[in-house]
This record gives structure tokens, sequence and C-alpha cells, in this order.
């Protein structure tokens, strides 16, 4: 699967819209998996199970009828035939999504999944470990991060942009607590693979990652 381009990297440091503007560029499908990670988080909320029915979570996961629908230059996620791009990106599916992504069942399901798509063809996967765990053997990794003071301001921005009336001290601890969780999980925690470059964007526009991302893919 050398053909899949793997962008991980931490809560508000830019992969999803690197790999997005990555992907167009690249004319190349764009898999977005915290987005199924969310999906199954929901999927446990509305059925009303919790972290612990291990059988019932595994249904779930195994039956997850979750569809991405290229949507002009965005992308809607389905959960069977609720449009469900909006409530997935909601602050206490954040959270879930976490919870539930430490769970193995879960990690199986979802990397089984992801590994399909990437065995048909080109690919610009993004998540927590693409590089390290579902792609292992991509010839192309990067690892995106950003100060935390960045990372908090992004969020913030993106938050408000939405709508959403909430503090930046709480965006603050929530992103500490959801790193934390991601970085210190004993299944695919989230770290650089030791093959990734590492790309800080702290004081760069996304643009120029994207331009920093194609002149090391064009090298070769
Ligand atoms: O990228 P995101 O914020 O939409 O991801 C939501 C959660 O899903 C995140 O807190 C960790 C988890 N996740 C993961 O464990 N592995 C991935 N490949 C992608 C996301």
């Amino acid at each position: 699967m050398n053909h899949v381009i793997t962008i991980d990297g931490p809560t508000g440091s830019g992969k999803s819209t690197v790999s997005r503007l990555l992907a167009k560029r690249l004319q190349s499908p764009y898999l977005d998996t915290g987005a199924m990670y969310r999906v199954v988080a929901l999927a446990l909320k509305q059925a009303g199970i919790g972290l612990h029915d291990k059988a019932a979570i595994s249904k779930i996961c195994n039956e997850l009828d979750i569809r991405f629908v290229p949507e002009g230059d965005a992308t809607g996620v389905y959960l069977g035939r609720d449009d469900v791009t909006e409530t997935i990106r909601e602050p206490d599916i954040d959270l879930l999504a976490s919870d539930v992504s430490a769970l193995e069942g879960v990690r199986s399901a979802m990397t089984r999944i992801q590994r399909k798509i990437g065995s048909q063809g080109p690919l610009v996967a993004e998540g927590r470990d693409m590089g390290t765990v579902v792609f292992p053997e991509a010839q192309y990794k990067f690892y995106i991060d950003a100060s935390l003071e960045t990372r908090i301001d992004r969020r913030f921005q993106e938050r408000q942009q939405r709508g959403e009336s909430i503090s930046r001290e709480k965006i603050r601890e929530d992103l500490i607590k959801r790193d934390h969780q991601d970085m210190h999980r004993s299944i695919a925690p989230l770290k650089p693979a030791k093959d990734a470059t590492i790309i800080d964007t702290t004081e760069l526009s996304l643009d120029q990652v994207v331009e920093k991302i194609l002149r090391e893919i064009e090298k070769d």
C-alpha cells in the first residue's frame, strides 16, 4: 500500500485541512479516520450502549453502515440514511470518540475497514495511527504538530465560527484531556512513525504545509 500518504497528528494541528487540500491537489481520495471513530461514538450513544458492553460494541462495529459522500469540496458523513456530518462534531462526541477509540474491538474493526479502503487505490489517510499501525508500509508519512496555544486558538476559532458559545479555558481543558488519552492508550497511541516527516505548523499557513508535503513527495 505504498500509494497511501499518511497524515497523523494531535487535535488542532491543522492535519484535517492539510489532508483535504493535499488530496485535492493530488486528485486523490481522502479518508478522515477520526470521523469513523466519531460515528462509532454516535452510534453507541444513540443505542444507549455503555463502554463496558463489549459484545454490543462489537455488533455495532461489525454492522456499522458508514458512508462518506463527496459534496463539492466537503464530504458528507452518513450513518445509515442519516446525515451525521454536523452531529459528529458536537463537543460531547469529541471526548466520547476518544474514549471509544481506546477499545480494542473498535480499533480492530476500524483498522480492517481502513485497510480495505487503502487497498483500493491512492489515498490520503488522516488520523492518529495511520503511519504507525494501519499503513506502516506507506511510502510517505507525515506527522503534523503545532504549539499547544496555536492548537487551542484554532479549535476556539472553529467553534466560534460554528456559532457555539464555549470558553477558551474549556477548549484548553478538553484538548489536553483528549490528547493525553490519545497519546497514552495502550493500543495504537498517537505518536509519529519512526520514518515520518514531522512538520510543525505553528509558524506556517496550512497552504505552506501542503506545499512542503508536495515538495517532499515530488523529490522522488
Ligand atoms: O481527528 P478527530 O478529532 O476527528 O478524532 C476523534 C477521535 O478519534 C480522537 O480523539 C482519537 C480518535 N482517533 C483515533 O484513535 N485514531 C485515528 N486514526 C483517528 C482518530
